[in-house]
């Protein structure tokens, strides 16, 4: 396959001509800021200073004709038609640990249904995979060269064993296809990882809220373990939103771990249907538990309404911008199911 020599920051990589610029630069353990990988949401922007690139699908409506004709580029669908030197635009933070992409096999070890229209897939690897709390992989669907994005539930110290939560989305290649119809037990997956940047690495100071939707659940549940068992966050209040009571999962999971640590404390909220429990939306639930959240950290993963709601309920409790972090499942490309992405809110 030929390459190209392609200048990131300061560091020369080889780059295929059908590879993405953020495929080689992450796997060269070089850092550019991204969080989709598949074109919709703009985090990966690179200024290409010399050469040419392949836009490839690159959607107009995440970068425009006027910034093509800057020299903008996505790095995750730009591939080069010369040797390059870019430049990415999102800032670079070097303290944050990095994981180099890479190639991983495993067998699936576990396929059971945790709730509605929702499977846990539990994986067994040949080998070990660093991440970062909240990062997630991408799952290769047999039989084609289609990748589907899903979080890590597992905290990064199960480096061989991870754990993802899938909902099924009609009509998906990857779940009513797949992981809803052919895949079972025993079988042999494909998985490239780790990727994102919505993660939890640092040791806080003060308390974080995380508030997720469905299966919006999964990168907390790694977050809220990896910082319960490093003593991360003082305290972590964790919100889990469903319609109904079919929508909860791991339910038991959670009200253990609350009894286990007394800084630890689990919210499920249900909004259509009356119970015990909380109800109404759950970015309500936290408007209604605290009055001030200033000082503190939230992390958000589910479908952009709620995002939004959540965002807004976290700086009307004066919690800080810079200390919102979101993962967002956002309308995917022809090709794929959804996919997260993750910002700190500016
Ligand atoms: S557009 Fe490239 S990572 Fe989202």
């Amino acid at each position: 396959m030929s390459t190209h020599r392609v200048r990131v920051g300061s560091t020369d990589l080889d780059v295929g001509a059908d590879q993405t610029i953020l495929d080689a630069a992450l796997r060269a353990n070089a850092w550019i800021p991204h969080s989709c990988t598949q074109g919709t949401c703009g985090s990966c922007k690179l200024l290409v200073r010399e050469g040419a690139v392949n836009h490839r699908e690159s959607p107009e409506y995440t970068l425009t004709c006027d910034e093509r004709a800057r020299g903008m580029a996505l790095a995750c669908m730009a591939t080069p038609c010369s040797d390059l030197v870019v430049e990415p635009t999102g800032s670079v933070d070097e303290s944050i640990p990095r994981h180099p992409l890479r190639d991983f096999t495993g067998t699936v070890v576990e396929l059971s249904d945790i709730a509605a229209r929702t499977r846990r897939l539990v994986v067994e690897l040949d080998d070990d995979l660093a991440f970062n709390a909240g990062q997630y992989c991408e799952l290769l669907v047999p039989g084609t060269t289609v990748g589907r994005q899903y979080s890590m539930a597992n905290p990064p110290g199960d480096t061989r064993r991870l754990e993802f939560h899938i909902k099924l989305t009609p009509g998906g290649l990857a779940t009513e296809n797949w992981v809803f119809a052919t895949l079972a037990v025993g079988e042999r997956i494909s998985l490239r990882g780790p990727l994102g940047q919505f993660h939890l690495v640092a040791e806080q100071e003060q308390s974080a809220i995380l508030i997720g939707g469905g299966t919006g659940l999964a990168p907390l549940k790694s977050i809220a373990r990896h910082a319960l068992e490093h003593r991360l966050i003082p305290e972590i209040h964790l919100y889990h939103g469903g319609r109904t009571r079919d929508d909860l999962y791991d339910v038991d999971f959670f009200t253990a771990l609350a009894e286990e640590h007394s800084g630890f404390h689990y919210h499920p909220v249900l909004s259509e249907e009356q119970w015990d429990g909380a109800t109404g939306l759950v970015t309500d639930a936290v408007l209604d538990d605290f009055s001030s959240c200033k000082g503190m950290s939230g992390f958000l993963c589910g479908p952009p309404p709620m995002i939004d709601a959540g965002v807004k309920a976290l700086k009307r409790r004066r919690m800080a911008p810079r200390l919102i972090f979101r993962e967002e499942f956002t309308p995917a490309l022809p090709t794929s199911v959804s996919t997260p992405t993750s910002t700190p809110e500016e």
